[in-house]
This record gives C-alpha cells, sequence and structure tokens, in this order.
C-alpha cells in the first residue's frame, strides 16, 4: 500500500494546524526534527510535536536529524508521535532504541544518510517497522533528488523480501511528480514530499497526485 507523508518542513511554521488541514488525505504529516549538530540546520523539538499531535488527526512520523537520538527519542512518542525515526549513524544501541521506542508505543524505524550501505544492518531489519532512505543529505527542504540511490532502494527491498519482512522502505529528499515513480519501481511505498506538496497552490491536490503515480 502506497502511503504519502508531506513534511511540513515546507510548511508555514507559523500556521502549522491549517498545514495540516491542508493535506487532508495524507497517511501521516512528516515532521523533521532537527539539532544544529547531525544536520546544519534546527527546526523543532517535542514542545511543537505535542501541539501539532493535539491539533491533528493524521499521525505524525517523526524524523529525528539529531545526535544522541538513545537519550532523546523516546520523548517524542511521548510527545505523541506515532512513528518515530532516528539516524543510524547517530544511534549509539539501535536494536535496544528500536525496541524501546515499540514498548512506549509508537513504530520504530531508522534512516540511512545517502552515503551509509544497507547491507551493513541486514541484521536489524526484523527489529524495525521501517527503513528510511534518504534520496538527499538531511538538512533542507528543496534540494534535487540523487537518483543514484535508486540501486539502494532495490537492494534495501530486496533484503526484506529476503527476510520475509512485511517493513515499510520509507524514501525522503527530492520525491516529486518527477520522481515518484521511480522510487516505487524500485521498491518504496512511504513517500515524503516536502516542497512538492507544500511548495504547491493547492497541497491536498498534490497529494493526491503522487499517490496515483506511486500507484500507477
Ligand atoms: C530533509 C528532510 C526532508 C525534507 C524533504 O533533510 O528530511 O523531509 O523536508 O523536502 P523535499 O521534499 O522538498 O526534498
Ligand atoms: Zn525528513
Amino acid at each position: 500500500m502506497v502511503q504519502i507523508n508531506p513534511s511540513i518542513l515546507s510548511a508555514d511554521f507559523a500556521r502549522l494546524a491549517d498545514e495540516a488541514e491542508a493535506v487532508r488525505g495524507a497517511d501521516w504529516l512528516h515532521v523533521d526534527v532537527m539539532d544544529s549538530h547531525f544536520v546544519p540546520n534546527l527546526t523543532l523539538g517535542t514542545p511543537v510535536v505535542e501541539a501539532l499531535s493535539k491539533a491533528t488527526s493524521t499521525p505524525l512520523d517523526c524524523h529525528l536529524m539529531i545526535d544522541e537520538p538513545d537519550r532523546w527519542a523516546p520523548q517524542y512518542v511521548e510527545a505523541g508521535a506515532g512513528s518515530v525515526t532516528f539516524h543510524a549513524e547517530a544511534a549509539a544501541a539501535p536494536v535496544r532504541l528500536a525496541r524501546e521506542i515499540k514498548a512506549l508505543g509508537a513504530r520504530a524505524s531508522m534512516a540511512l544518510k545517502p552515503a551509509t550501505p544497507v547491507e551493513q544492518y541486514e541484521d536489524l531489519l526484523p527489529e524495525l517497522d521501517m527503513l528510511l532512505i534518504m534520496t538527499v543529505e538531511p538538512g533542507f527542504g528543496g534540494q534535487a533528488f540523487l537518483d543514484i540511490m535508486l540501486p539502494k532502494i532495490r537492494r534495501a527491498r530486496r533484503l526484506m523480501d529476503k527476510h520475509g519482512l512485511q517493513m515499510w522502505l520509507q524514501v525522503d529528499g527530492g520525491v516529486s511528480a518527477s520522481t515518484i515513480e521511480q522510487c516505487a519501481e524500485a521498491g518504496a511505498d512511504v513517500f515524503v514530499a516536502g516542497s512538492s506538496v507544500y511548495g504547491t497552490d493547492d497541497p491536498a491536490a498534490a497529494v493526491r497526485a503522487l499517490r496515483e503515480q506511486a500507484e500507477e
């Protein structure tokens, strides 16, 4: 099943509740948490996640681009996130962290930056509900899709199939009308889209159009 998760990084931060409403029909709202250490940008933290979770019925998919996720990720579940993604490059004990996120009641997901090989984490996949393959360097919205990541998406899906895993495979970065079909064809089923949704006049229509393209 295809899922479309608009990224509020490209939304108007002064009107987050309205911006959540503007993408009605989306599966999840993708919330990019950046700490200005793991990535060179700073966005928001648990107070905003908590407020947003109260303001919308769309579940929150929190993507933590932060150092020390082992220390901070559980607080995002408590703030109302339905899914929490930590970065493999930052986690000290990814298995323990994934189990803790699940024990608290959220879906556990791990993200890989473009240069991080998926093969290195084959044994961890059964611990995860979702794997996120970054298709840009994390930190900013509106960057160009790295099509050299397509073989990695394919390899990730192959590893999941090999182990009989039903887990989700998310792509994030530069996903748009012109790149989503290639990602779907490679095996992704959860699509994050920031500028290609919020950069349009009708974000809800953009979500519908992306979904149709991914389902083709
Ligand atoms: C980038 C973030 C993305 C970002 C995607 O580091 O993780 O979620 O919002 O934005 P677009 O879709 O514009 O590339
Ligand atoms: Zn993201």
